[in-house]
């Protein structure tokens, strides 16, 4: 019988209809990769603090920026949400796209739900590692758990404005009543955006070349958060293709307002820390992340974070390919994540990828059919046709149990 609390960190959150985190996922919690000193991800981690250390070097000896890399995964919808101005109704609240502890907290979606509770208490220059939780397609890049890494600046006056001159010249803040406009907010003056949007975007350029070196393709994309206007996404070419790696922006000032830090102007990004190590390492599978395999592990093992390594593929064993066919269940509540999720919860990291292969409408028995194939795959070792047959089966019975689906 399934017990009526899941119990995380010490703490005890009671089920409801939003539960729909599974022990797979949960295991995942205790893993905090980025605090393995050896795994790729700890090392990018390590060159990208030190590069903000160097990049804003402070009067005291103590750096700019306090980094804070083991808060709880666990976050209230108020933080991950309400206290980013995430509206209500907002697709990203879905059921079908976050892990709900129950109806009051869920396992962060990303590092931004803990801007406001840094800020409030005193911080102006803040990083915070961590794992994020969403759920997801699955193929090569897409794991339910990633790991970001998320800057937020707050600047008064003489931040923004570094020449005294100038300083005394300029404002941050509108005095008079100012529309919104596709280039900044109502109450931010056209100067401040300016310096803000250049020290931001410097920066970010700056980290890209200190990690990939200066020939690497970049390019800005205009994009929306609820958290942020103006706002963009910075994109790396990786073989051949355009890499989302970032979301930033100028932060919504009444964020900053409900903060305690409303005489500050600021800017945030949030970065993702397993696309960047797939390009830097040219680590091929987002799975590899979380191999204990010795083969795997062994070419990360050095203590300098700047070590140059290129993986090398522990020998490609090869795939089983096994299709499913099933009825949904008749007046179906039916989502493809929750078949995803159940893949993901039993086959775990031998489950490479699951693709919607079609869909069709039977007249007769008035039921949609879908048919998805799974592709199994070990990473240390070839994994055998019986060997992914139970596994494949055993996915089949779960989904009739719980999804209430009948195979074909
Ligand atoms: N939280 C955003 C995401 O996960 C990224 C972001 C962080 C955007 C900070 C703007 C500012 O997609």
């Amino acid at each position: 019988d399934t017990p009526s609390a899941t119990i995380l960190d010490g703490k005890s959150y009671p089920k409801d209809e939003w539960s729909n985190v599974n022990q797979k996922i949960l295991s995942y919690t205790s893993r905090k990769l980025h605090l393995q000193k050896y795994n790729p991800l700890c090392h990018i981690k390590r060159r990208i603090v030190d590069f903000m250390y160097k990049e804003f070097p402070s009067r005291t000896r103590s750096p700019l920026f306090s980094v804070f890399e083991d808060l709880s995964p666990t976050v209230s919808i108020e933080q991950n949400f309400d206290s980013l101005l995430i509206p209500k109704d907002h697709p990203s609240r879905k059921k079908s796209d976050c892990y709900y502890l129950n109806k009051n907290h869920l396992l962060r979606a990303h590092t931004s739900a803990h801007q406001v509770e840094l800020m409030r208490s005193g911080l102006n220059n803040f990083l915070v590692v961590g794992d994020v939780y969403r759920r997801d397609e699955i193929d090569k890049s897409h794991f339910p758990t990633f790991h970001q890494l998320e800057a937020v600046r707050l600047c008064g006056l003489h931040d923004v404005f570094r020449d005294e001159n100038i300083a005394r010249e300029l404002k941050i803040f509108e005095t008079g009543k100012v529309a919104r406009s596709p280039e900044k907010q109502e109450s931010h003056t056209v100067d401040a955006v300016m310096m803000m949007t250049n020290a931001l975007q410097t920066t970010l350029i700056k980290l890209v070349h200190h990690l990939f070196g200066k020939d690497v393709e970049t390019r800005w994309v205009e994009t929306f958060f609820p958290f942020t206007h103006p706002s963009w996404e910075l994109e790396v070419k990786y073989n051949g293709e355009w890499l989302e790696v970032l979301g930033c922006g100028i932060m919504e000032q009444s964020i900053l307002q409900n903060a305690g830090a409303g005489d500050k102007i600021g800017w945030a990004f949030g970065l993702g820390l397993e696309r960047l190590a797939m390009k830097l390492y040219q680590i091929p599978d987002i799975r590899l992340f979380w191999s204990v395999d010795t083969g795997v592990v062994h070419q990360f093992k050095v203590d300098d974070p700047y070590a140059p390594i290129i993986y090398k593929p522990v020998s490609q064993y090869p795939p089983c390919k096994n299709d499913i066919s099933f009825w949904l269940p008749e007046n179906s509540t039916f989502s493809s994540a929750d078949f995803y999720d159940l893949v993901r919860s039993i086959g775990g990291e031998l489950v490479e990828q699951v693709s919607f292969v079609d869909e069709f409408y039977h007249k007769k028995k008035q039921r949609w059919s879908h048919c998805y194939r799974i592709v199994y795959r070990d990473m240390s070792k070839t994994l055998t046709q019986e060997e992914a047959n139970i596994i494949h089966s055993a996915i089949e019975q779960a989904a009739v149990k719980n999804l209430r689906v009948d195979i074909r």
